[in-house]
């Protein structure tokens, strides 16, 4: 099961996260950190600036979550821009050593297989963020996505297109096809961090966490992974069933335990 801390603030879960991978980084300073978009893992980035003062990042490997097709890489809400901007340039990240899938159409039909071999190449992901879209989705991988899939080309649905509509001047602007590692992909990080902030997430949380394994939610993959620590304030965590129970444990937590 996955574990569940309930934090009063999004703030405490950004430093939460924040402390275990400046941990990572310490100790192995090529550490490969799964990146994620979205609002969501904001205050990670924020928090870890502070915390990695002092220490080499210059090794640190990252590869991010999903971007759109067809997108101009140069575009302020492309994903690679987005990483650059909130990620590589506050943290003093090598840009060399971070990747995004790439979204450019003359390479698309082979652009996930070179995702995929590259995340393999590098050892696979230690440490991986994860935000959830109200749909449950975690990277891309809208309802229906296969627990076996790979990185490779989706459709987003209406619902992400709206949500996503406020980082464009109009839904329209916003694209229509994304590239993301799959639930397989994602399932292959050694630790799993999904975060959540916010009341429009309680219920995606709660499928993720006590729902049914299933694809029509896919953010319940991680219920096959076996170490998934979920990171949610208290109005994400409103409709867990157990939430006391969650409470309860990370309060007697043994302290060799760590997360
Ligand atoms: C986006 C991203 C996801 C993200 C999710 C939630 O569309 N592709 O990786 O986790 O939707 O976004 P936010 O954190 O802004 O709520």
């Amino acid at each position: 099961m996955a574990e569940v801390v309930i934090v009063p603030s999004a703030a405490a879960a950004g430093v939460l996260v924040a402390d275990e991978i400046a941990a990572l980084i310490r100790r192995q300073p090529d550490a490969v950190l799964g990146l994620a978009t979205g609002s969501t893992p904001l205050p990670v980035y924020e928090a870890l600036r502070p915390r990695l003062t002092g220490i080499d990042v210059s090794r640190v490997r990252g590869f991010a979550l999903d971007e759109y097709v067809g997108i101009d890489p140069h575009h302020p809400e492309s994903y690679r821009s987005v990483i650059t901007r909130e990620v590589v340039e506050p943290l003093g990240l090598n840009p060399d050593l971070i990747h995004t899938p790439n979204g450019s159409l003359e390479t698309i039909e082979h652009a996930g297989d070179d995702y995929d071999r590259a995340i393999a190449d590098a050892g696979g992901i230690d440490l991986q963020i994860l935000g959830i879209g109200t749909s449950g989705h975690i990277g891309f991988n809208e309802p229906g996505s296969s627990f076996a899939s790979r990185t490779r080309v989706k459709t987003l649905i209406e619902q992400t297109r709206e949500d996503n509509a406020r980082f464009f001047d109009s839904i329209d602007d916003v694209p229509m096809h994304c590239i993301t590692q799959g639930l397989g992909t994602i399932l292959e990080a050694r630790h799993l961090f999904l975060l959540a902030f916010g009341e429009n997430k309680a219920a995606a949380v709660a499928g993720a966490v006590e729902g049914p394994v299933t694809a029509s939610l896919p953010g319940s993959a991680i219920q096959l992974h076996p170490h998934v620590t979920v990171v949610v304030d208290e109005a994400a965590a409103s409709q867990l069933q157990d939430a006391d129970y969650y409470r309860y444990a990370f309060a007697n937590k043994p302290d060799w335990q760590g997360l």
